[in-house]
């Protein structure tokens, strides 16, 4: 007659078989994030780099005045982030103005700036090229 020692023994046995089985079988280690999309270093065009936004998650963010890959700070570039609205665009004159939303998007005419609009934007850009990988200019 078998113990209820036995049993628990046996029950014990047969657990860690089933869990080693579908350890060996059935268990997939989950999937490592894929890698930040990394950006071509080229020159781009205002249209070209409209799509660059990070709505399209395979393609970096980026921005402009010179072309900045803002990808690694996506939670504040992407879809939804508080500066999304720079991406895609030339971004200097929202600098200069600190504006966030698109109203000074892609107007490359600077002249009404005033001196302390310009100051802003030349210290954001020091900002930039010591924080983000500058990738390429702005061409026509
Ligand atoms: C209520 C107003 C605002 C608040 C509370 C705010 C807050 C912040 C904070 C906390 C950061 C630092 C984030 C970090 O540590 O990485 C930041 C960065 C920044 N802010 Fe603002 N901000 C405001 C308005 C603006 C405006 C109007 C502009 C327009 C030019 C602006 C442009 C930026 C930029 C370009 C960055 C750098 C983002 C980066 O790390 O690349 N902010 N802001």
């Amino acid at each position: 007659m078998t113990s209820v020692f036995e049993y628990a023994i046996l029950g014990s046995a047969t657990a860690f078989l089933i869990y080693s089985i579908y350890q060996r079988f059935f268990h997939t280690e989950p999937l490592p994030p894929p890698p930040p999309p990394t950006a071509e270093h080229r020159d781009y065009t205002l249209f070209e780099l409209s799509q660059y936004t990070g709505a399209d998650p395979t393609k970096p963010i980026l921005m402009s005045g010179n072309i900045y890959d803002v990808t690694p700070k996506a939670s504040m570039y992407g879809p939804g982030g508080p500066y999304h609205n720079f991406t895609g665009t030339d971004a200097s004159r929202a600098l200069g103005k600190g504006v966030t939303d698109r109203s000074e998007a892609n107007n490359t005419n600077w002249t009404d700036l005033t001196s302390d609009e310009m100051q802003q934007l030349d210290e954001w850009a020091g900002f930039y090229s010591a924080r983000y990988q500058k990738i390429g200019n702005l061409i026509e």
